[in-house]
């Protein structure tokens, strides 16, 4: 045990609040909360991609039961993140706009961490890849998301390592783990687009649905698009199966 380390120094406190420094002046009521809000999510990125690096080495591996593990934890730390959304939710529009001005360009689409997020997870789509170029050359870490086979991939390869196929996984005698696995991606998958869904609802509550946004997008409308894409289409796709269409 090293006795020299307490609370506020183990957890670098006192950075740590250094660092909500709003920009308006005089300093806007509401501004600490909207940093907050964005800092708080930066820091769960952080931990979601941290996790998905073990789901992807148990996936590499062929490690059914850790690759559960990590996608338990990713799922609840994206509902953490999808979640505090809310807190904006009490921000009325009149007040955002007294301190809007002062975010200057700035913009959530330039965050690097959910680009390198959405990468990682399976985005390869023309509107995704126009997306990160609209900030010039991707980020290292995206690019280094990009280049990596995607959870899909990896989780097919682990279906046919274990000889068996999507299909049966539904269609077999009982819940496997690998069915539990699945079925946990697609919830990843729903969670992540309840925060895209939560998202646009509070933006289009905050600056209307009209408004473009400060990195230069349609706003919301460009927001809602991103509702639909998906890092699993093979596996929801399985499920269409059972309806004959
Ligand atoms: C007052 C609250 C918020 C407003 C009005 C707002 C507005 C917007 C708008 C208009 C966009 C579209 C891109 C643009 O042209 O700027 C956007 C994108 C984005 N925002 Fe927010 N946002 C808010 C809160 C947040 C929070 C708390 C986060 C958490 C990190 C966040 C993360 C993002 C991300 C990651 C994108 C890119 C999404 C994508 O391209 O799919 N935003 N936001």
């Amino acid at each position: 045990m090293t006795a020299s380390i307490d609370y506020g120094s183990y957890l670098k406190l006192d950075a740590l609040l250094d660092l909500q420094v709003p920009q308006s002046t005089p300093e806007h009521p509401d501004e600490l909360l909207f940093i907050v809000v964005h800092q708080a999510s930066e820091l769960w990125f952080k931990v979601l991609r941290h996790e998905m690096d073990t789901l992807i080495t148990a996936l590499e591996a062929f490690d059914t039961m850790r690759a559960l593990l990590a996608v338990q934890r990713i799922n609840v730390i994206t509902e953490i993140i999808a979640q505090q959304l809310g807190a904006l939710d009490t921000l009325p529009p009149q007040r955002f706009a007294q301190f809007r001005g002062y975010l200057g360009s700035s913009s959530g689409s330039q965050s690097a961490q959910f680009r390198a997020i959405e990468a990682t997870a399976g985005l390869r789509d023309a509107h995704f890849l126009a997306a990160i170029a609209e900030h010039g050359a991707p980020p290292p870490e995206v690019q280094a998301a990009l280049e990596r086979p995607t959870l899909q991939s990896l989780v097919l390869a682990l279906v046919a390592h274990e000889k068996v196929s999507l299909e049966s996984l539904y269609t077999g005698p009982g819940p496997t783990p690998l069915f539990l696995l699945v079925e946990g991606l697609l919830e990843f998958e729903q969670r992540f687009a309840r925060w895209r869904f939560l998202h646009v609802q509070l933006v289009e509550r905050i600056i209307g649905p009209g408004t473009g946004g400060t990195g230069g997008t349609l706003g919301a409308k460009y927001l809602a698009r991103t509702v639909s894409q998906r890092f699993f289409p093979e596996l929801w796709e399985t499920r269409r199966a059972f309806y004959g269409a």
